[in-house]
């Protein structure tokens, strides 16, 4: 039906109806936390308070200690924000985000991680939601108990030797070693080992598909891949709707070579092994509805959470003992002393001994917290006691990693690298959360600081360590990845300690 007698009039005043309901929703919409009586940020459609994070890329963190820093400025424990034409609130308080976290978790058991039905991938630990986050959660929390980990550091030390082997080349002082590189290597051996209890052989292999799998998920963020990560981070039903996915396929090839495989064999040959794979087939064994899609996508997760976060914490810590000799020495004095107490043997016991390097990597992820950003959704409407403040359900909420870690009013001088603000064990160390806090933080905590610890305690107790000329004397962040990592790769030079 035509509302004049012309055409093109109708169009336009169709067009113009539309962009006036658009305008309007837009607007009440980007005044959702102003009703509320929460400051904000003043959003820009359509990306609400992410722009600005574009062209350069999508440093979550690089974005959140910005809305930390506008909130804190502005005195207030909380601030809102919009994430394309989503509310969500950021926290600024430490003890408003304890409460959160830890005392009613309840309200707050899901994390607003994107997945999708077309990518069976995208569906785990990290992104699963309510009952059957819970089911999955108790089930792999029984992979880190303390006996397991004493298990794992045993093949895990096995993996010493060829990391010394190969940094051997590099002894004479001579060459300079790139050494990101070499704790990924470790670290991909590690890993391995404990997920699929196989030997990926990193330091021996040009190319092995484990080195590949870490460089996929952390290094190849193509435009179109960013594109498409902008759209499910900033409309995800719509991305959803779509088919748009988040996972690069080189990781979903790896995932779906390998594990399927590794499955079957065990499965027809009853082999069996102490590792995750395991844990995965035992509950499918058990009745467990588990299928194959959810078993890769599962042991993706572990793998990725695994393998850059603990590379990156030991190469930082190492560049941080490499700047500075005090630490150096006291870190591998505590490293000769446990050594002869427990006679030469690394075992979960001597490396719990090492308080002295536990500070040291407490300090690297409090200046450098790997994952920046902890991520909860409120599952139902909630009122914070003490507070004026009513969160409603859905409402997804950031606690700024960088923010708290770099905060003054938490940690005095916050850029300077100090091991000793650790020191004393009955600091509680407010707003300090680098594996997040409450029943949903890291799973694998203990974990990764022992794969840390171990790749540093080889490292030390064999070479004197210093910078290369090559070596920035401030690490610049790369602004295009999840988690945080640097624009210069680090060069040590290495002096073979004679024993
Ligand atoms: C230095 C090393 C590590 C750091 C800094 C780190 C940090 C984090 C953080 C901040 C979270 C979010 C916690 C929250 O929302 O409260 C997390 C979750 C998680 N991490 Fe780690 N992580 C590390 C090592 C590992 C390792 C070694 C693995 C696996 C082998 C792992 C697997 C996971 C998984 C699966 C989750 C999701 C847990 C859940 O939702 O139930 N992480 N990690």
């Amino acid at each position: 039906m035509l509302l004049t007698n012309s055409t093109s009039t109708d169009v336009i005043i169709g067009i113009s109806t539309i962009a006036i309901i658009i305008y309007l929703y837009v607007k009440h919409q980007y005044s959702y936390w102003k009703r509320l009586g929460v400051p904000q940020l003043k959003p820009t459609f359509p990306l609400g308070n992410y722009q600005f994070a574009l062209p350069k890329g999508l440093q979550m963190g690089a974005y959140t200690d910005h809305y930390y820093r506008a909130f804190k400025k502005m005195g207030a424990p909380y601030g809102g924000v919009y994430i394309g034409l989503t509310p969500n609130l950021v926290i600024t308080d430490a003890d408003v985000a304890k409460t959160i976290l830890v005392n009613d978790f309840n309200n707050f058991t899901d994390r607003n991680m994107y997945s999708s039905k077309h990518q069976p991938l995208s569906v785990n630990l990290l992104s699963q939601k309510g009952d059957e986050w819970k089911s999955s959660r108790a089930k792999f929390t029984a992979l880190f108990t303390t006996s397991k980990l004493k298990l794992f550091i045993d093949f895990a030390s096995q993996g010493k030797q060829d990391l010394i082997t190969y940094l051997d080349h590099f002894a004479d002082g001579k060459k300079d070693v790139a050494i990101h590189q070499v704790t990924s290597l470790f670290v991909a051996d590690i890993i391995s080992m404990i997920l699929f209890g196989i030997n990926a052989n990193s330091f021996n292999s040009e190319n092995t598909d484990f080195k590949n799998f870490g460089r996929a998920v952390f290094d190849s963020f193509t435009p179109l891949f960013q594109l498409k990560l902008l759209m499910t981070h900033c409309y995800p039903k719509l991305a959803q709707f779509l088919g748009i996915g988040n996972l690069q396929k080189e990781i979903e090839d790896f995932g779906n070579a390998y594990v399927p495989k590794a499955v079957e064999y065990r499965m027809k040959n009853n082999v069996r092994g102490t590792d995750f794979l395991q844990l995965l087939i035992d509950a499918k064994e058990a009745g467990m509805d588990l299928t194959m899609d959810e078993m890769v996508s599962q042991s993706f997760i572990f793998m990725s959470g695994g393998l850059e976060t603990s590379s990156s914490s030991s190469m930082i810590a190492l560049y941080e003992l490499a700047k500075n000799e005090e630490y150096q020495t006291k870190v591998r004095e505590e490293i000769y002393r446990i050594k002869e107490k427990y006679e030469g043997k690394t075992s979960y016991d001597s490396l719990m001994e090492h308080t002295y390097l536990q500070q040291v990597l407490s300090e690297v992820l409090r200046l450098y917290p790997l994952i920046t950003n902890v991520y909860r959704v409120c599952v139902q409407d909630y009122t914070m006691q003490g507070r004026d403040l009513v969160i409603e359900k859905g409402t997804p909420v950031i606690f700024p990693l960088i923010g708290f870690h770099r905060d003054p009013d938490y940690f005095p001088e916050p850029l300077k690298f100090d091991p000793s603000r650790f020191d004393d064990k009955n600091n509680k160390h407010k707003g300090y959360f680098p594996f997040g806090a409450g029943p949903r933080n890291c799973v694998a905590a203990r974990l990764g600081i022992i794969q840390s610890k171990l790749a540093i305690v080889a490292i030390i107790e064999n070479y004197e360590i210093s910078l290369s000329p090559k070596t920035p004397e401030a690490l610049e962040l790369v602004e295009n990845t999840f988690t945080l990592s640097f624009k210069n790769d680090i060069y040590l030079k290495l002096k073979k300690i004679q024993k």
